[in-house]
């Protein structure tokens, strides 16, 4: 069966083809149906999103999609940046911005609790969807620690590790990670659906 993915990006190609090809599925970029839809991210939800996303490219392809939303929730900010934590502080800012915004929205902040959300689903042409969620908790740092990873990496900090998310390999990464937990929560929903024991 052929999936496509609702994304730009080879490297989340990569890491969605390594999981589902073990399952028969062959992931492919919208680039190679084709399709090329630029989605609205209006969603109050990570679900919404990632629904969103999925829903308007299965849509234009005809095929089952998959797409995928996630941010950075902190709880002193009473969730944020969230939903938005790509265009935090607007578009003028990179990553190294962003994360310094968020260090200065945090200052004399005692509480830095926080997590990574990551949500996937895939939206059928029979209506049929298949999601997933998965979180990696932590505490943001005071100051950011590490050259690996993205975005929010240096400053999202592991107690029990006590490294940041840019201090660890990707493997290691990916074994804690919002995202790497939210994928496998999805191969599992992914099997169930296939093998008919969720309906
Ligand atoms: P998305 O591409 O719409 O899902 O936006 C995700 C945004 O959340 C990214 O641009 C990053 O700012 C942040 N983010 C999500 N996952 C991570 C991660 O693993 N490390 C660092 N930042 C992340």
């Amino acid at each position: 069966m052929k999936m496509v993915l609702a994304s730009k990006n080879a490297h989340k190609l990569e890491e969605m083809q390594a999981i589902l090809s073990q399952m028969g599925v062959d992931v492919v970029l919208e680039s190679d149906v084709g399709v090329d839809v630029e989605v609205e991210e209006t969603g109050a939800t990570f679900e919404e999103n990632a629904f969103l996303k999925a829903h308007a490219v299965m849509e234009a392809s005809g095929l089952p999609a998959i797409a995928d939303d996630s941010g950075l929730c902190v709880d002193a900010l009473n969730g944020a940046p969230g939903v938005y934590s790509a265009r935090y502080g607007g578009p003028e800012l990179d990553d190294v911005g962003r994360y310094q915004l968020l260090l200065n929205s945090l200052r004399g902040q005692l509480d830095r609790r926080g997590k990574f959300v990551s949500c996937i689903c895939c939206c059928f042409p029979n209506g049929d969807k298949v999601e997933a969620r998965g979180e990696c908790p932590g505490t943001i740092a005071y100051a950011p620690k590490g050259t690996g990873g993205f975005g929010y990496d240096p400053v999202f900090f592991l107690p029990q590790l006590k490294k940041t998310f840019a201090e660890l390999t990707p493997e290691e990464k990916n074994a804690i990670s919002h995202r790497g937990n939210a994928l496998q929560k999805f191969k599992t929903e992914l099997e169930n659906y296939f093998n008919g024991t969720d309906q």
